[in-house]
């Protein structure tokens, strides 16, 4: 179990490296965040929270989401309902391509890229009658944090800035590969996005992925071999056309948002959670990952 000391000496560590990322500026509410933040948050095995720098400050989860929402539909659907729709390979190209959706006749690579997480967001839309309200709620539950809000600016604010994610729909529609109203699905999924978490509240949420699919408050969120697959897929595309520097350097699954915000998992041990808004040239958080690197490598801890 790390001591408060060694994520404090995480944060020090990386404050170097300040200035050399980007924050993203393609939803035009996230281009205002302050770059200098800093924050790590780790969630043990027996249920303990620990963190150092900004981590009871809430940001933008963004591309984070995508894991509850993938969470979400494997408690709704069959297995081959889900994987018969989106693909579980690593996609090689960024989140946000649409080059592969129409090579590959509308079938995303895995459930992690905009393409992806937009069919997931489809299947939730056709199966819950208020998927906003219910995300909202099953988050607020399983993070512990009754609290929790999406954030109204920026959801609307990428509504306003959706060319990109409404071209990667519309053409998924055109293969028959979605089936709702685009629009609708766009707005819950931006919803779902723009969720304003902090670091502790990441990290204790992401805690079943740690705990073979068991909540800390003790709920059977997903089975344990859904959990392991889950950690499998994150692993592997988690982290986009990054997954292999991440696996390399890291060596854990994990998932990152272009708010700046990483999760990251050691099954059996503890869930973490990063955040520094720079990104890196693949939308990853540049300190963060230098933060999870200089703790997985003075715990001595990996997957691999
Ligand atoms: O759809 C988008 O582009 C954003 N709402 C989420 C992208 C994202 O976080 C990618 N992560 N690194």
């Amino acid at each position: 179990m790390p001591e408060i000391a060694l994520l404090q000496d995480a944060v020090d560590i990386v404050r170097p490296l300040l200035g050399q990322g980007k924050v993203a500026n393609y939803i035009p509410a996230l281009a205002e965040v302050n770059p200098n933040k800093l924050a790590i948050a780790v969630t043990s095995i027996d249920g303990t929270t620990i963190g150092a720098g900004d981590y009871l400050e809430p940001f933008s989860i963004q591309s984070i989401s995508k894991v509850f929402s993938l969470t979400m539909a494997l408690n709704l659907y069959q297995e081959d309902e889900i994987w018969s729709r989106v693909g579980k390979e690593p996609s090689g190209h960024s989140f946000n391509s649409l080059v592969q959706v129409e090579l590959e006749r509308g079938k995303p690579r895995n459930p992690f890229i905009n393409a992806g997480a937009l069919v997931i967001a489809d299947l939730l839309q056709a199966r819950l009658s208020a998927p906003k309200h219910r995300m909202l709620d099953k988050v607020r539950e399983i993070s512990g944090n009754s609290s929790l809000c999406y954030d109204k600016v920026v959801a609307h604010s990428e509504y306003q800035a959706s060319a990109r994610n409404a071209a990667i729909a519309y053409l998924m529609k055109s293969f028959g590969n979605f089936n709702g109203d685009v629009n609708t699905v766009l707005k819950s999924y931006f919803h779902y996005c723009s969720m304003r978490m902090n670091c502790a509240d990441l990290s204790r949420s992401m805690f079943y992925l740690a705990n073979r699919g068991k909540t800390l408050a003790g709920k059977q969120l997903i089975t344990p071999v859904q959990t392991r697959q889950l950690n499998a897929l994150l692993a592997t595309s988690g982290l986009y056309d990054g997954a292999g520097e991440f696996a390399y350097r890291v060596g854990m699954p994990g998932k990152s948002g272009v708010g700046g915000g990483i999760i990251a998992v050691i099954p059996g041990d503890m869930s973490i959670c990063v955040w520094s808004p720079e990104l890196d040239n693949n939308g990853n958080s540049l300190a963060g990952t230098a933060m999870l690197e200089h703790v997985c490598q003075q715990l001595g801890r990996s997957i691999f």
